[in-house]
Formats: structure tokens, sequence, C-alpha cells
């Protein structure tokens, strides 16, 4: 346990908020923290404790707003506020904690299951979230804002028929209904080698541009409704596909080639809608976000499948 947590959670304010970081990026939500004038009461590699916040930070992975901090004498006290919240629970382990072990052992808890993918998931438990720091109180979440408990989007994965991994960005965004594809849509993909995220597409939009200088994989170029050319897309002419309803880019290129990218098919074309990868050589560039942002209808989020990226969605009208 960290050797100032102690003091520090005695102080803890009656309101506050609990923010589990993505793994490996801890470093990104705080400086995105630290950028919002957000204050940081408590944080460790695996959970921060913060001022109040409007809105959930890009760089963490779960948000637990308006957590209490609730104190117990014993165990059975304990055990008796866990069993009496409304919903089954979610415990996530911050430290680690033999208490917490021996607790849980007499709770009948929401437990993490891997997400079949389904468009938009169905899933839909009430629950809430605890962890526990100190051996006097709990800390008790108890309306999560994510859908699935801990912001844990682990697929069951389709081993088969995708040529990489990449594929699970697109499942992310269309079973968690951050987009609403519709069946008569047309898409483009660019950078879209070897045909994860053409492949898909494929099963929800009428027809796929599918544009890279690489080929797709044999699986997915022979779906009939991916037209494949092997093309720059920096050089392809938005009116050469003026039926097109969403664009998608998965290109590996500064985040300042995608903006004029986006830009340009803006100016050109009738494409409002956009999903699009952005990524980062080394640290998050807030200020190059910022720029994005600025597209009416916009959002940036930071898949769970994404790495040192964050996927830049706009569902506009003009
Ligand atoms: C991360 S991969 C895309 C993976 C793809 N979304 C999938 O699901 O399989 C990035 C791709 O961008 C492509 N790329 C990079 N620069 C490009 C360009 N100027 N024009 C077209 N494709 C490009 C690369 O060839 C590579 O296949």
């Amino acid at each position: 346990m960290d050797y100032f947590l102690q003091p520090l959670l005695k102080k803890l304010p009656l309101n506050c908020d609990i923010l589990i970081p993505f793994l490996r990026y801890e470093n990104e939500l705080e400086h995105e923290l630290i950028l919002s004038k957000t204050e940081i009461i408590f944080k460790n590699s695996k959970l921060f404790i913060v001022a109040p916040l409007a809105k959930k930070p890009l760089w963490s992975q779960d948000w637990w707003p308006q957590v209490q901090k609730i104190p117990f004498k014993n165990k059975n006290e304990a055990l008796k506020i866990l069993k009496g919240q409304k919903n089954r629970g979610y415990y996530y382990a911050a430290i680690d904690s033999p208490l917490a072990t021996s607790l849980r052992k007499d709770l009948r808890e929401l437990k993490l299951k891997r997400i079949e993918y389904q468009v938009p998931s169905l899933f839909d438990f009430k629950y809430f979230s605890w962890t526990l720091l100190e051996n006097d109180s709990l800390l008790i979440c108890p309306h999560p804002v994510s859908q699935f408990p801990g912001g844990w989007h682990e697929f069951n994965e389709d081993k088969s028929s995708p040529p990489n991994r990449a594929y699970l960005k697109l499942w992310e965004v269309l079973a968690l209904n951050y987009i609403e594809l519709k069946k008569e849509d047309v898409a483009i993909d660019l950078g879209s080698s070897p045909g994860g995220w053409s492949w898909v597409l494929s099963e929800q939009v009428a027809k796929v541009y599918s544009i890279d200088k690489a080929p797709l994989e044999p699986q997915v170029s022979g779906i009939k409704n991916i037209l494949y050319e092997a093309h720059d897309a920096f050089t392809i002419k938005p009116t050469d596909y003026p039926d097109i309803t969403w664009l998608f880019s998965d290109i590996i290129c500064t985040p300042e080639r995608l903006l004029e990218l986006v830009e340009f098919w803006q100016t050109h074309s009738r494409v409002r809608n956009f999903v699009c990868t952005i990524k980062f050589k080394g640290e998050c560039d807030f200020d190059m976000l910022k720029k994005f942002e600025k597209f009416e209808g916009s959002r940036i989020i930071h898949l769970y499948h994404n790495k040192n990226e964050v996927t830049w969605i706009r569902k506009g009208t003009s």
C-alpha cells in the first residue's frame, strides 16, 4: 500500500470521483487531469481519486462518479453495507486487499464476462462498483457510468474470419452504439489492409470501398460487397465515390495529415459521418484533439482496444 495512502484517505472529501486509468496510460490520464485543472486527491497505478468531474476523461477506462466513503467497524458491518446495496456489486482491486478477498467470498457479485458481439449490445445490468483501500471504510459508487463493469470490453473473439485484431476497435464502436449504421449505408475504409475493418463493415452496410496501398487478405478480398482499390488514400478523388455516407480511416499517419484528409473530404464531398483513428508517435497531443473536436457533432474516445491512439467520431449534418 502506498505509504501516504492512510493520511490522504482520512481527508477524503464527501464528494469525490474514482477513475480507472487504461493500463499503461496512467501518465496520459494524469496529464489530461492536470490540463483540465482537476484536483487529484490520490493516485496509484490502478486508480485515481479526483474532485467531482463533469465528464469521463479520455484516458480513463472507467469513471465512478459520486463515490461514497462508508466507514465500518468490522467485517460483518462491511458485509451488511455491501449486501444492503440495491444491485449486485462489481469489485475492482486497486490494491492487494486480503479483507476484500474475504468479503467477496460472502457476496453475490457481478462477474466480468467476455462480451458476445451484437450490434448494439443488449447487456443492461444495473450494478454498483466498489473498492477497498483501507480496512475501515468502503468506497462505493452506486451508479457507475459504464455499460460494462469496469469499462472492461473484452469480446469473445472471432479467431478465424478477420485477418488481424484491428476489427475489435470497430466491434467496440458498434456494440457500444457509438454509431449506428444502416443497411443502405455506403462506407469508404481508408488504410484498410489487411481487412479487419472492411470485414466488419461488410456485414453492416450495402457496400465498402476498401482503399490501401497494401492488399487485403484473401478471406476479405473475396467478400462480394467489398470493392478493393490499391491506391494511396491521400490522392483518391472524392468525386469517384459520390454515394458514400460514412468515411472510416485507420491509416497510419500523423494527426496533422489525418486532419488535412478529413478537412479535404468535408470540403470536396457530402460525407459528414466519420470514424477515424488518430495515432500518436509519442505523447497524446491534446491541442491537436481540440482541432478535431471543433467539427460539430464530434466526440473523441479512447476505446478499450485503442493503444497509443484515440478514435474520432463525427456524426455531422453540415
Ligand atoms: C493499422 S493498419 C489498418 C488496419 C485495418 N484497419 C484493418 O482492420 O485491417 C494501417 C494501414 O494504413 C495503410 N496506409 C498507410 N499509409 C497509407 C496511404 N497513404 N494510403 C493508403 N493506405 C495507407 C497501411 O498500408 C496499413 O495497411
